[in-house]
């Protein structure tokens, strides 16, 4: 991640959570912080005097409630900010250790051990570290960069099936803002390709000022269907729909050919993932959820596909949105 005096190392493999010792010494630091959502023999030794403190996974934990007693816990340690800071479990531990360690003295080093496959491609990589309010999700945080990143790939291989595919939405809608076709290759270098467009994205507009958007391909829609089933649709599989959906509003907008539309579906589906929106939810619902959406400063705003590459497009006529939901094919439960 080539950021100036905050670049970083991600580093991509089976077995990198060995080489945590080695990254905290190059840190010069004297003492860790672990706070891990995985059990002990999955959590590396940070080589270093240590406190490991447990963690849970999981939205319901991702609050300033948390970031609160994990604050509280470094001050009883004693931890300076000439230590370090390391979180090891999914994208929810990611994001709330990275906001305790930004808030830690003002800011204390972080390393994150992403343990899931959505938190290895997208969440620990990049920054952004935020908590829920009960108002919304990620509407507390701070651009916080980590000291280095270590994607385990052997980490992911007690994953659940559905965890897994949480990753993948993120993987699949790679391909329509800048990454080679990823559909075929193996895992390894499927995280190291999307790790790859997001760090030349993050390094180009770290604070989210216009390009970074393209990372929300799919997620206007994406975002919406988590939230209209109370997250009953995960986070990537709402990305999948929302990736599909994307296409078909761009070509509603004259943005795109019937082809690429096409595209969008093969690609999703070529990764096992959802296409079709869930049923039970009214369009509606999606279309006044959508219109909260963050990237949104009045009306409805999408990335999309267009003649001149990916971009935001704003004030998005509603009865377009209509059409095009309406025009969705649909599961039947
Ligand atoms: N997850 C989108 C971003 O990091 O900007």
């Amino acid at each position: 991640m080539e950021l100036g005096s905050r670049a970083y190392t991600v580093h991509i493999g089976h077995g990198v959570r060995s080489l945590l010792p080695e990254v905290v010494a190059r840190l010069g630091a004297n003492r860790a912080v672990v706070v891990t959502a995985r059990p002990p023999e999955q959590t590396p030794d940070p080589g270093v005097p240590s406190l490991m403190i447990s963690a849970s996974d999981g939205e319901q934990y991702k609050n300033l409630a948390t970031v609160a007693r994990l604050c509280s816990r470094f001050v009883e340690f004693g931890l300076t900010r000439a230590d370090v800071i390391i979180s090891c479990g999914g994208g929810t531990t990611t994001d709330t250790v990275g906001l305790a360690a930004s808030l830690h003295h003002r800011g204390t080093p972080v390393v994150h051990l992403p343990t899931t496959l959505l938190a290895q491609v997208d969440a620990s990589v990049g920054g952004k570290t935020a908590v829920n309010l009960p108002e919304g999700k990620n509407l507390v945080g701070a651009y916080w960069q980590p000291a280095a990143v270590l994607c385990d790939l052997d980490l992911l291989a007690t994953l659940p099936e559905r965890e897994l595919r949480n990753g993948l939405g993120e993987i699949a809608r790679c391909h329509f803002i800048g990454a080679p076709d990823l559909d075929r290759l193996p895992l390894l270098d499927q995280v190291a390709a999307s790790v790859a467009l997001k760090a030349r994205v993050v390094a180009a507009d770290e604070r989210d000022s216009g390009l970074r958007h393209i990372l929300n391909y799919g997620h206007t829609l994406g975002h919406a269907l988590e939230r209209a089933t109370g997250f009953a649709v995960r986070h990537g599989e709402g990305v999948a729909i929302g990736t599909v959906f994307a296409g078909r509003l761009a070509r509603a907008l004259g943005r795109i050919g019937p082809a690429r539309v096409a595209e969008h579906h093969d690609v999703v589906a070529g990764y096992g993932l959802p296409t079709e929106l869930v049923a039970g939810v009214s369009d509606a619902e999606l279309v006044a959820l959508m219109r909260r959406d963050k990237k949104s400063t009045g009306g409805l705003t999408f990335v999309l596909d267009g003649p001149t590459g990916v971009g935001l497009v704003t004030d998005v006529a509603e009865e377009v949105v209509t059409a095009t939901l309406a025009g969705m094919p649909r599961a039947t439960r």
